[in-house]
Parts: C-alpha cells; sequence; structure tokens
C-alpha cells in the first residue's frame, strides 16, 4: 500500500546526517531535536503548541485526559473510523456515542452529531478520514451551542486545509480546542517507527497537555496531576523534521495518483471515486472506492481483493466491522443500533494503493487490473 523505502533513498543523506547527529548527542529523549521539529509543525500548521507524543493513539488519550473528561460522559465519535479513535473513549470509562458518517465524504455527519447530544455529552471527535476534512463549520458551530468540546482525530488528514464559508482557511488539527496525529510510518508525515502529536492554541491548555504526556510532572520529580509517558524520542523527531520540509511536494504527489485514478475509472457504472468537498483539500491518505449499483456487492469487493491480491497489486479494506459492531463495544450500543450509512460502507470499500512513489506504469497497472475485475 505504500513505498516507505523508495522514498527514504530520494532522503536518505538528509535522514543519515541527521539520525548520526542524534547519536553523536547522546540526547535520544527529549533531544534539542524535538522541540526543533514541535515548533517547526506549528508554524506549518499555522498552531501555537505542539506537544510530541508516542503515537496517535496516546494523543487522543491524553487530550481527552486534557479536558478533564470523567468517567460516564459522553463522547460523540464516528462509527466509520479506526478503533483508535474510539478505544480511548472506552479506556477512560467514558462512553462513546457512535454516530453516523456521510456516504460521501466519509467524515462525521453534522446532523447525526447533533441528534445524539444529550446532557451528558462533553465532547465531539470528528475524524478527517482518508485525508477529507470533516465539516469543520458545522462541528465547530454545534459544539459552541451545546458548549462542547472538539477533538480533531487528524491522524490520516496532516497538511489537509478546511476553507470556512468566509473564506478563511485552517489545516486541519487546528481548528477545533485540540487537533491529534499519528507519525505512524504509512501516514502522510510517518516516522521510522512510532509517534504522534497533539496541537493547540490554547496556552493553558498547551502547559496541561505537555505535563500529562510527561507523568504529570510541572519540574522534574515533581507531579501535579495523573499523566502517563508518552514521548517521541529524538531519533524519530530527526527524521520527521526533514520529511516536513517535503510533506507539501509528497501531498502533492498523492493528488497526482489520486487524479490518475479518477480519470482511469470516470465514468464507471460500478466504481464510485472519491468525493472533494469544496472545503476541503484532500491530502489522500487513502484512496478508497466506493462499489455500488451490483448485486452481491461484498462477494464482488472481496473477490476483486483477492484478485488484485494475485497480480501482487496490495488493496485494504478500511475498515470492515464499523466501530459499533465491534465485539468490545457490544454495550455501547452493538447490533442494536441502526446505522446503515456505516454498515453500506463496509460492505462495500475498498482501497488501492496509494503513496508519493507511484509512477504512470504502475497506476496504469493498477487501474486496468481493477476495469479488468469489474468490467468482467
Ligand atoms: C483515524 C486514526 N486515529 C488514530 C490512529 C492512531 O494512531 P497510532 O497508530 O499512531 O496510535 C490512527 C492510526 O492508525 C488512525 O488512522
Amino acid at each position: 500500500m505504500v513505498d516507505t523505502k523508495n522514498q527514504y533513498h530520494k532522503i536518505k543523506a538528509e535522514v543519515d546526517s541527521a539520525v548520526l547527529q542524534v547519536m553523536e548527542s547522546s540526547a535520544f529523549i527529549n533531544g534539542k531535536i524535538v522541540q526543533d521539529f514541535a515548533s517547526h509543525l506549528s508554524s506549518y500548521l499555522g498552531i501555537k503548541h505542539t506537544i510530541p507524543c508516542a503515537n496517535g493513539t496516546d494523543a487522543l488519550q491524553i487530550a481527552m485526559m486534557g479536558l478533564g473528561l470523567q468517567p460516564g460522559d459522553e463522547v460523540i465519535t464516528p462509527s466509520f473510523t479506526y478503533i483508535a479513535t474510539i478505544e480511548v473513549i472506552a479506556l477512560l470509562r467514558l462512553t462513546p456515542v457512535f454516530v453516523e458518517v456521510d456516504p460521501q465524504t466519509f467524515c462525521i455527519d453534522p446532523a447525526a452529531v447533533e441528534k445524539a447530544i444529550t446532557p451528558k455529552t462533553k465532547a465531539i471527535v470528528p475524524v478527517h478520514l482518508y485525508g477529507h476534512t470533516a465539516p469543520m463549520e458545522e462541528i465547530m458551530a454545534i459544539a459552541s451551542k451545546h458548549n462542547l468540546y472538539v477533538i480533531e482525530d487528524n491522524a490520516q488528514a496532516i497538511g489537509s486545509e478546511y476553507t470556512f464559508s468566509n473564506g478563511i482557511k485552517k489545516k486541519a488539527g487546528t481548528i477545533g480546542h485540540i487537533g491529534c496525529t499519528s507519525f505512524y510510518p504509512s501516514k502522510n508525515l510517518g516516522a521510522f517507527g512510532d509517534g504522534g502529536a497533539l496541537f493547540t492554541d490554547n496556552d493553558e491548555l498547551g502547559v496541561k497537555l505537555k505535563m500529562i504526556a510527561n507523568h504529570g510532572q510541572s519540574k522534574k520529580y515533581y507531579h501535579d496531576i495523573v499523566g502517563c509517558n508518552s514521548r517521541l524520542d529524538s531519533v524519530q523527531a530527526a527524521i520527521l523534521d526533514i520529511k516536513l520540509r517535503h510533506l507539501d511536494e509528497y501531498i502533492a504527489a498523492r493528488r497526482v495518483a489520486a487524479d490518475y485514478y479518477d480519470k482511469a475509472f470516470a465514468g464507471n457504472k460500478v466504481i464510485k471515486t472519491p468525493f472533494r468537498a469544496v472545503y476541503s483539500y484532500h491530502v489522500f491518505h487513502q484512496y478508497t472506492l466506493v462499489l455500488d449499483g451490483i448485486e452481491n456487492v461484498t462477494v464482488v469487493r472481496d473477490g476483486l481483493n483477492e484478485f488484485l491480491a494475485k497480480n501482487n497489486i496490495p488493496s485494504m479494506i478500511y475498515y470492515p466491522v464499523p466501530g459499533h459492531r465491534q465485539k468490545v463495544f457490544e454495550q455501547f450500543g452493538g447490533k442494536s443500533l441502526h446505522m446503515p450509512v456505516s454498515d453500506w460502507l463496509t460492505e462495500r470499500v475498498i482501497s488501492l494503493p496509494m503513496h508519493t512513489e507511484l509512477d504512470t506504469e504502475q497506476l496504469n497497472f493498477i487501474a486496468s487490473k481493477v476495469l479488468e475485475f469489474i468490467n468482467k
């Protein structure tokens, strides 16, 4: 699905030298490079505070701890997302409240959010799924009307941009009270291991999140609040600092690949290519097709997945089971929840290879094999 090896080879000299510098400095944890990277990422995003941490899942957990959410508080989350978004809610003994996504953008549906609000609701977690920004203007308006926090799960959309109706543009992850991201290697800004970060413009929250990520300490060995140990190490920060300089070019390459696929599948009656809402600058973490208008669609989708694999083309089903149907979340609604859009999507989505190193020959091969199977 990704080609991190070829991507590395293009920046090998820069990366190797930066990693060697960390080795020489011996500052493996909390080296200067971690703060330098955080400050460069803040400038790129246009946000005051970037708090690096160990991974995207921790970032979401730290965000919910930082906002002081208490057991029993309800947190609204899309059902159609990666497990991490929902898992941390349950881990903190908060109550996940599943809502539908929009079938076109795959992102949280504001009307469904509004309907799900109760006196116990404390926060909304929009997910910028596959690199498409959630409808943040509507989400923020609902949040401010009901006095709720917004935590953006931006693990899949770093660098994407949201355009408000007044023309103002903001980077995804900088619009809610807190934004969270992941630097998992396959992400648009990927480390060579695990990593994550939180973003906020609120000074007080910035200090608190940093403390929580570091054992709740205000100064060494003085612990004021309950925290955890969640660090981005210096080697990852050094690599990410270099890759950040290339992020816009990486996004451009993904968008070129997406355009190629779009053209190749245009007009096909069964294949629906990813929708791009006018307010969203799509960064194509994934290129996800929806198959429609055929019988036994899941059988066909799974058949396509197998056919591509036989032709040495990876493809993935993100996600085969929506959150509300996961065994672990049975107590929060389970099968009794009626979520036709999330179910509909899980039955028919398929993601094709999407990364910065795809060339025309590969794209042509992948697209022709998809069409060969679908038109059969
Ligand atoms: C939407 C979403 N949220 C959260 C995460 C968690 O990130 P990590 O794997 O770095 O913990 C991921 C990453 O896989 C993700 O895709």
